[in-house]
């Protein structure tokens, strides 16, 4: 029997991975960064989306609490679902905004940890290569921000996935905005890399978790709605490979919509700062678990067999927690 086994299986093996090679000689990689975990495996984290603003419409609130969270909970590291300067993301890796917005604002020591940032498209309408410079890491080492990139934590794989780019309008219509394009031209074979490599970066994926990050709503009953050209391009992408969450923010709110066909959780948190009050759509109430229009932002704890979630207001009051449990024969 073993031998049988072992037979039908090399063969297998074998054509996949010269399939893989064949198919895919020059595909140039994503960056692939590493986080060491806790030594028990587990791993928690914040994530803050669309914030600054100089400390301004309760940005430093919001960074207090953030700090307090980030206390209690051990945080390994931050996450930011870009527009990381308002409103037209830095000038130049000298812009003072770094300092006024970012370094001089998250001051709290628990905050003194990693942060991995992606572009939002404001961020975008600045030089923005700047935010990409390895000068930022040298004025302060917590700043860390690539395109596109892949982030190996112990159980969890997040892929970090540069949305802005997809969005026809800011080409097509981009009004009184004048957007960095710089890297990003010619704009269809940079998306077509892009979705190839996530989608085999995806594939490639052993771990546990499987959370991708992108500025821009997939879904979403807040101000902008879904992004057409992401439920068309990125979200099939995510479904077929089973990812167990995508986390965004672009709409100004803290929300929490469970995909009631793929059970993919889609979680904006994108309240850093200036927030949309009553600014929202209709949703399927049993997919929208909690639409919270203030500031605020979203911490997780992981296990290999469960993940916490829980959104906070700007007082550091919960707004919504719940448990993702996954089995542990099924896990991997
Ligand atoms: C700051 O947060 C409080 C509480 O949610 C809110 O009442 C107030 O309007 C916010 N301020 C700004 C400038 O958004």
């Amino acid at each position: 029997m073993a031998s049988i086994r072992q037979h039908m299986f090399f063969p297998v093996l074998l054509t996949a991975s010269v399939f893989c090679f064949c198919a895919n000689p020059s595909l140039a990689e994503l960056p692939r960064l590493k986080q060491p975990a806790k030594a028990d495996n587990s791993l928690s984290f914040l994530v803050v989306g669309d914030w600054g603003r100089k400390g301004e419409y309760n940005q430093t609130l919001v960074a207090k609490q953030m700090g307090i969270v980030g206390k209690n909970l051990d945080i390994d590291f931050v996450i930011s679902t870009g527009d990381n300067f308002y409103e037209d993301g830095l000038k130049g890796v000298d812009d003072p905004a770094f300092y006024e917005s970012f370094v001089d604002i998250y001051t709290a020591p628990s905050l003194q940890k990693q942060w991995y940032n992606v572009l939002g498209n404001h961020d975008y309408r600045g030089d923005v290569e700047a935010q990409l410079s390895p000068v930022l890491k040298v004025k302060d080492s917590r700043w860390i921000c690539f395109r596109s990139f892949i982030l190996n934590s112990g159980i969890v794989d997040f892929f970090f996935v540069d949305t802005t780019p997809l969005v026809d309008k800011y080409f097509t219509d981009p009004g009184d905005d004048t957007y960095d394009w710089k890297g990003v031209l010619p704009r269809q074979a940079y998306l077509s890399e892009l979705l190839e490599d996530v989608d085999s970066a995806l594939k490639q994926s052993k771990a546990k978790w499987k959370f991708v990050v992108g500025h821009h709503t997939i879904k979403t009953a807040g101000h902008h709605g879904n992004t057409l050209e992401l439920e068309e391009q990125l979200l099939p992408i995510l479904k077929a490979n089973d990812i167990d969450a995508y986390i965004n923010g672009h709409d100004h709110c803290l929300e929490r919509i469970t995909d009631s066909e793929s059970g993919i959780e889609f979680l904006t948190s994108g309240g850093g700062s200036k927030a949309w009050r009553g600014d929202i759509k209709r949703w399927n109430k049993e997919e929208l678990k909690l639409y919270y229009d203030g500031q605020g932002f979203m911490s997780m704890q992981i296990t290999e067999t469960r993940a916490d979630v829980i959104f906070y207001d700007v007082y550091g009051n919960v707004l919504h927690k719940w448990t993702i449990t996954k089995d542990l024969s099924t896990a991997a």
